[in-house]
């Protein structure tokens, strides 16, 4: 039995997911993120579902919005050595925080525009000072577009300034990438993208964002760009995401990974049944985890049986056609080979065993 968790707001994406899931492991349930709740006590943590300590999954796939963030990596770093999860709990404040997201980009290597983080705003007018226009200036936690400011020049970029200051909004200030409004969604799962296509922004737009008018185009990358938003992903702790890139005169460059991206855009524009790849990747990812975990379990049960003499193990039988199969821990413990000659005492109900030379 392989069961299995997703906890989301509850977004289509999500059902999709949630649906696809279905398929492959034994039971999956549907949990809602608001519903959560941890608690921390002396050595001990706990999380409660609708007020009920949760049930124990092999493999829970947790998301949400920025908002949950922290709910979000709590929640997951108290359950993530029990199951396997496709984001490393410190994934979540990272990829919910695009200039964290731009830090472990440029940490791994991974191409991006020039970012600036300053802690004033007579820092970033003096800054603006000496940068190139245009400029974007972007808000750390927006997300479908929001929060992405464009300054043509140093007047503008002045009044966004002021703006965000009387606002006492957070911001990181951005090269300008020229690719006549389009970007790339890529859609990571495990080591492979699943799904690319490219977005365009309309007329009146410089974000392409879907929610902000743009429009969806199936794209095919290289073999170069697929690696690095691989990499991307991994960056933040993820095994599975919607990286932003866009394809710039000096190749593709990064903007950010979504650790709960939408999968309406990628689905209709390129027909590629992306919740089926999750669902695939996550059992079979889980799957490998039981089958690690339970190797080390009967290695650990096989020491301790070592180190006593005699040994008993009450187990049901397997048959290979009519024939019997030794379990495998018996068979190791017994130290049988093939080269010596053994003999069987048998009657109904019952069978001995033993090496025919040694008494
Ligand atoms: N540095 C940049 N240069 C040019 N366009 C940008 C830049 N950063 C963002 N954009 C445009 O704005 C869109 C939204 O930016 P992004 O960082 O992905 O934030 P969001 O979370 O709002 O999607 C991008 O898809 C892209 O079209
Ligand atoms: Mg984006």
């Amino acid at each position: 039995m392989v069961n299995a968790a997703i906890i989301s707001l509850g977004s289509t994406s999500s059902q999709w997911t949630y649906e696809a899931m279905k398929n492959y492991f034994d039971e999956v349930d549907n949990l809602q993120l608001k519903d959560m709740e941890i608690s921390f006590s002396g050595d001990k943590s706990e999380v409660l579902y609708r007020g009920e300590t949760i049930k124990r999954y092999d493999c829970i796939f947790a998301k949400g919005s920025f908002r949950y963030a922290q709910l979000l990596e709590s929640l997951t770093a108290v359950l993530e050595r029990g199951c396997y999860m496709p984001i490393r709990s410190t994934g979540f404040t990272v990829g919910h925080d695009k200039l964290l997201t731009q830090l472990s980009l440029h940490q791994a290597g991974v191409p991006m525009p020039t970012t600036y983080q300053v802690s004033t705003i007579e820092a970033a007018k003096n800054l603006m000072e000496k940068l190139n226009f245009p400029l974007i200036l972007k808000f750390p936690n927006g997300t479908g577009g929001k929060g992405v400011l464009y300054a043509d020049s140093v007047v503008v970029a002045n009044g966004i300034l002021d703006a965000l200051s009387a606002l006492r909004q957070p911001f990181l200030i951005q090269e300008f990438i020229d690719t006549g409004g389009r970007d790339v969604r890529a859609i990571v799962v495990g080591d492979k993208v699943v799904a690319a296509y490219q977005r365009v922004a309309s007329k009146k737009e410089i974000r392409s964002n879907i929610h902000s008018g743009g429009h969806g185009e199936p794209i095919s990358l290289d073999a170069h760009t697929k690696q690095l938003c691989v990499k991307a992903a991994r960056a933040v702790g993820a095994d599975m995401a919607g990286v932003d890139l866009m394809i710039s005169h000096r190749g593709p460059v990064f903007l950010e990974v979504n650790l709960s991206p939408g999968l309406q855009g990628v689905v209709s524009t390129t027909k590629i049944d992306v919740p089926d790849k999750i669902a695939e990747f996550l059992f079979t990812q889980t799957k490998a985890r039981n089958e690690e975990i339970g190797k080390e379990k009967s290695q650990q049960i096989f020491q301790e049986l070592e180190e006593n003499s005699e040994h008993e193990m009450i187990t049901a039988l397997e048959f290979k056609g009519n024939k019997i199969m030794i379990p495998q821990l018996i068979t190791k413990l017994t130290q049988f080979n093939e080269h010596a000659d053994y003999r069987f005492k048998a009657k109904k109900e019952y069978l001995e065993i033993s090496r025919f030379d040694v008494k």
